[in-house]
C-alpha cells in the first residue's frame, strides 16, 4: 500500500466534514490488516458534545463493513486546518480497540509515522479482560 493512496483518502474523506461549529474539518483513513481501507469525517451537531471524530466514524465504518478484517494496521489523519492533526485520546482508545499498529500525519515537513504505543503507551486493550 502506497502511504501516499492512504493519506490521499484521508484527505478526501476530509472535504466531505461535517463541522459547522468548530469549522475544523478531519478525516481518517484506516488500512486493515487486509489491505481494506475505511475513512471517516467528523460529524458534529447542534448539541455539540455529540460530536464524532473522523478516527470514530472510520473505525465504525470498518466494523460494519469488514466484520471479518477488524485489525488495523495504520490510520492516517488529516485536516486541512491544522498539520499535523493527531487523533484525540478517546480515538486513540478506540483504534486501540482493533489493535491499531502505527498512525500517519502530515507534518510541515511531509508525512510522518508514528508506532501506536508511542502515542498511546500502556494503553489498556481488550487483552486485558
Ligand atoms: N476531531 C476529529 O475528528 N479528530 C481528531 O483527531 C481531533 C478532533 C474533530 C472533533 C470536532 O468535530 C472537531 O474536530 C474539533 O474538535
Amino acid at each position: 500500500m502506497d502511504l501516499e493512496t492512504l493519506v490521499g483518502a484521508a484527505r478526501d474523506a476530509s472535504t466531505r466534514a461535517y463541522a459547522p461549529y468548530s469549522d475544523f474539518r478531519v478525516g481518517a483513513a484506516i488500512l486493515t490488516e487486509n489491505g481494506a481501507i475505511h475513512t471517516g469525517c467528523n460529524v458534529e451537531n447542534a448539541s455539540y458534545g455529540l460530536a464524532i471524530c473522523a478516527e470514530r466514524n472510520a473505525a465504525a465504518a470498518m466494523a460494519l463493513a469488514s466484520p471479518d478484517d477488524r485489525e488495523i494496521r495504520l490510520v492516517a489523519v488529516y485536516s486541512p486546518d491544522a498539520s499535523p492533526c493527531f487523533p484525540c485520546g478517546a480515538c486513540r482508545q478506540v483504534l486501540r480497540e482493533f489493535g491499531c499498529k502505527e498512525v500517519i500525519v502530515e507534518e510541515a515537513s511531509g508525512l510522518r509515522r508514528y508506532p501506536f504505543e508511542e502515542i498511546l503507551p500502556h494503553a489498556f486493550g481488550p487483552e486485558d479482560l
